[in-house]
């Protein structure tokens, strides 16, 4: 065997392991395994760049990928479903079908209703050439390099039977763990959160740099074919086996259905699993399964005759107020969250909601004692719907804002403009302090698992550590001193602060805490300055030049990076022997637009003004009004 082969051999077998994994659900290796096998094709490819094909695995994220989307014309309009809300208004639309079938023994494709983005994919002769989001349902955005890098779906069909075209409808989505995931080290670095997996899938499959779409764990699910040539299965259930044969991920749980009792009973059933489901669904669909009779019933404007949406209702349960407390967080902001009466709310108990802050607990109206209805729609964090004034008791009790900061009493500001409410104490609020620590040792930032809360606490409660740098100049002395600790946890300790001294700057910079910066500006601030010194050198106008940088973020790493107290602190990291490790900056040398201002002004034609900025910037260009 040739290495060729053994190459050949060990690509398929990614694919066959993919297909496993995103299409079967059927895992036969670990995550371990695979990447193991992916190393070896990395490896074979650094020797022989001409073995690489646009569909051997390591190509999901090409490197010249363009971006910015262009618009393209659907091959068939992508049309919406109407809603049902009841099964009185199910059993209408069987009517409706019936009559104009013309029969009354229809059989019913129903399936879930993911709560994803729409999209369509087009192959030609087995392999993937295009994606495109619903857009306006006739023309939709030109998303196939971001699409390439979603794992479940498959750069080349399977099987004996490829359709010459094939174009496929479905959702791309995240399943709620990794958004949990992901929107909490957003939460930590107090970034914008995403309100629900919808936007977060929407918004990682708009990403500029597919590179960065690569990171989001994207799944898909088919449920249609829009265009085949051969012609396509005749019902709708033989799409699905047909696509499934063709390595296509579909939908879970579909099922037929001949009566309203029976897709009533099948919509009950799946509501009851929702809460277990690892992704979001907001309903049932119920569909003709003939594609025939589909054809024969056709469409009112925008809305297919042989369809329809039955949608759940946001699931909401009814529980008191027993107090408002205010939350500090890592820059000084003060939240009041609701503790409640622990209940249970689509599949989890719940104590606490965010009330956000104090101007949406004053439109609410929200007081102690209140009993108040709760809500988790699509988003993940509970939230306070409305009060039920009806059962206010009399000794209900208004709450305001604090003066003073409930973790050291400071007094409290308020800045013009902002409805947030700070502590302003950034040396010394132990809270804050905290809060910033333990950003500092999480996962995706210095990773130090053997500082936990708990510990962390009595490092600030004995004094030993007033910021991050003095975790690293710990004494063995002071260490005695914690609760428990003994040889063995004083030796391992200092072990592990050991081994985080080497950082990967990306991580360093996270872990620093700079308000908006989360794992993903991160990496990009990482890229572009190449090293601390680097990072400090840049301006506001290098900032704002970096794709996927905006003025916000700009701003506040520009504040941080000025501010002489955390230039201490940052010299301070780097003299305990912390060493960010250097990378090989993304320069924008030798390109034409290089060093070059640019003004957008007038009509144009070709990109949307946004779009022709983001082009302008990734060519090394700036962009201002
Ligand atoms: S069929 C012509 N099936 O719901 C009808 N849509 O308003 C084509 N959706 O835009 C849609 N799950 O994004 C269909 N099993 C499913 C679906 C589904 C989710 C979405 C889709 C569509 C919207 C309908």
């Amino acid at each position: 065997m040739t290495s060729k082969d053994v190459y050949d051999g060990l690509c398929e077998e990614i694919c066959r392991h993919d297909k496993l994994y995103y299409v079967d659900h059927k895992p036969e290796i670990s995550d371990q395994e695979y990447d193991a096998l992916f190393k070896k094709v990395e490896a074979l490819e650094a020797e022989h760049s001409e073995w690489v094909t646009p569909i051997s695995p390591t190509q999901r994220v090409g490197e010249m990928l363009s971006s910015g989307f262009k618009t393209v014309d659907h091959a068939l309009p992508m049309l919406s479903l109407a809603n049902t809300y009841s099964k009185e208004e199910i059993e209408e639309f069987i009517t409706r079908v019936v009559k104009l079938a013309g029969h009354d023994d229809v059989v019913y494709s129903v399936e879930l209703k993911m709560d994803g983005i729409a999209v369509s994919l087009r192959y030609e002769n087995g392999f993937f050439v295009r994606a495109l989001t619903r857009g306006d349902g006739k023309r939709g955005d030109d998303i196939t390099n971001n699409a390439r890098t979603i794992r479940s779906i498959p750069l080349q069909l399977y099987g004996e039977s490829i359709p010459e075209v094939l174009e496929v409808r479905g959702e791309v989505y995240m399943p709620r763990k990794d958004f949990e995931a992901l929107n909490a080290e957003r939460a930590e670095a107090e970034e914008d959160m995403w309100a629900n997996p919808r936007n977060a899938a929407a918004g990682s499959l708009k990403l500029i740099d597919p590179k960065q779409t690569a990171k989001r764990p994207l799944e898909i699910a088919l449920y249609s074919i829009a265009e085949m040539t051969p012609q396509a299965p005749q019902s709708q259930h033989g799409s699905h086996v047909f696509l499934n044969s063709l390595g296509l991920p579909t939908l879970l749980h579909i099922a037929k259905c001949h009566s309203v009792d029976e897709i009533w009973e099948y919509a009950s059933k799946i509501e009851a699993l929702r809460p277990s489901l690892p992704f979001d669904i907001d309903g049932i669909v119920i569909k003709v399964d003939s594609i025939s009779e589909q054809r024969r019933l056709g469409y009112t404007g925008k809305n297919p005759r042989w369809a329809v949406a039955y949608k759940f209702a946001a699931e909401q349960a009814t529980t008191r107020i027993r107090d408002i407390t205010v939350q500090v967080g890592r820059t000084g902001t003060l939240t009041p969250v609701a503790e409640l009466e622990p209940t249970l709310l689509a599949g989890s108990t719940i104590a606490r909601a965010t009330l956000h802050n104090e101007e949406e607990v004053a439109r609410k109206d929200i007081r102690i004692g209140d009993s108040v209805i709760i809500e988790k729609g699509g988003d993940v964090i509970p939230k306070v719907v409305r009060v039920l004034p009806e059962k206010r008791p009399a000794d209900s009790q208004v709450w305001t804002m604090p003066a003073t900061c409930p973790a050291c009493g400071t007094p409290v500001q308020r800045i013009e403009g902002e409805v947030a409410v700070r502590c302003p104490n950034i040396q010394s609020c132990p809270t804050q302090l905290l809060r910033r620590l333990t950003h500092f040792v999480s996962k995706h930032a210095m990773n130090i698992d053997t500082l936990g809360e708990k510990i962390l606490v009595q490092l600030i409660d004995k004094g030993f550590v007033k910021s991050a740098a003095d975790l690293f100049v710990l004494t063995p002395e002071q260490l005695y001193q914690l609760e428990g600790f003994k040889d063995r946890a004083v030796s391992n300790m200092l072990k592990s602060l050991d081994a985080a001294r080497n950082i990967e700057l990306s991580r360093f910079l996270f872990a620093l805490g700079i308000r908006y910066v989360g794992t993903g500006t991160a990496e990009l601030l990482a890229q572009r300055a190449g090293t601390i010194d680097g990072l400090t050198k840049l301006s506001y106008e290098d900032l704002i030049a970096i794709d996927g940088i905006g003025d916000k973020v700009a701003v506040a790493v520009t504040e941080f990076l000025g501010d002489p107290r955390q230039q201490q602190e940052i010299q301070r990291l780097l003299d305990a022997g912390v060493v960010p490790q250097e990378l090989e900056t993304q320069s924008f040398s030798g390109h034409p637009f290089e060093g070059k201002t640019f003004v957008l002004t007038g009509t144009l034609t070709q990109f949307t003004r946004t779009d022709a900025a983001k082009q302008i910037k990734q060519r090394g260009g700036k962009v201002t009004g």
